[in-house]
């Protein structure tokens, strides 16, 4: 199947990757493909969700799946024990019932961090995909390692952006303190798209209508969700700093029997 044909609904493989975030990194992917062939590597794979279409496609030449695949994965919400026990193996008998051994030949899975990227040769990669463990720090740290194998004019898309913005906005920093050309925009169904090179900006446009959402939104979105990460997960330093927003958080948190004094005390009393 060649770029351009492919909708969310081809994308067969389960996963947490909803129509909206799916529509926005295919469209990424025709444009990433209309420039000739690609090479794609993405940190965080769980069951291939987001391999399917890039290895289905005629123009992908080759795709690397890095994903740690640990009992317990950290995450802004709390440790996350959801994509326990899935191993590379499973991801790939799993793909193997959606994709030709041709599509297959492309596929190399690494059962690691991003780190081992540190290791590789600058210039290999066109499109990448951060979508591994969604805290600020993991995210800043994976865009950090893909920086450093992404070819000048490369695209990289960040999953989940209202949970690791600040991770996002670090890594608009370095890009901006480096001097590197780059554009972006926040995507709909939580994707943010980072387009570098001198062509950047015509990338961001030519994502099109309907697929991009706001500066001011996304910040919106991303206050009421730390807001709620806060009361559920006990998390006071996310509270926020309105202090009627506050009161009623920590008011919320005590009669959910959380100790919040001294704010560094986040273990239930
Ligand atoms: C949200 S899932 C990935 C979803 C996938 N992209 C899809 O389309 O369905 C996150 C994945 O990141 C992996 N992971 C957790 N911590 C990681 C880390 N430090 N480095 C790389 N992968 C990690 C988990 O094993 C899990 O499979």
């Amino acid at each position: 199947m060649r770029a351009g044909t492919r909708t969310p609904e081809d994308i067969k493989v389960k996963g947490q990757l909803g129509p909206r975030a799916l529509r926005v990194l295919i469209r990424v992917q025709e444009l990433v493909s209309a420039r000739g062939s690609y090479d794609y590597v993405e940190i965080g794979s769980f069951l291939g969700r987001s391999l399917q279409s890039h290895l289905q496609d005629a123009d992908c030449r080759r795709a690397l799946s890095i994903d740690l695949r640990p009992d317990t994965t950290p995450d802004e919400r709390g440790a996350m024990d959801i994509y326990q026990g899935i191993t590379a193996d499973d991801m790939i008998a799993g793909l193997a019932e959606l994709c030709s051994a041709d599509d297959l030949i492309k596929l190399e899975t690494v059962t690691d961090t991003s780190d081992i990227l540190r290791d590789m040769e600058a210039d290999q990669f066109d499109l990448a995909f951060i979508d591994g463990e969604h805290t600020h720090t993991a995210a800043f740290r994976d865009f950090l390692n893909v920086l450093g194998v992404i070819r000048p004019n490369g695209v990289i898309c960040f999953d989940d952006t209202t949970l690791v913005l600040t991770g996002i906005r670090n890594a608009l920093t370095v890009l901006e303190t480096r001097g590197v050309p780059h554009a972006f925009a926040f995507g709909r169904g939580g994707i943010t798209v980072v387009a570098l090179g001198k062509e950047a900006q015509a990338f961001i446009d030519a994502l099109g209508e309907g697929m991009t959402i706001p500066e001011g939104r996304i910040e919106r979105r991303t206050r009421r969700r730390m807001q709620e990460v806060a009361l559920r997960e006990a998390k006071p330093h996310l509270i926020a700093e309105d202090p009627k927003v506050r009161d009623k958080a920590i008011a919320a948190l005590r009669a959910d029997g959380w100790v919040v004094e001294p704010a560094s005390t986040n273990e239930p009393a």
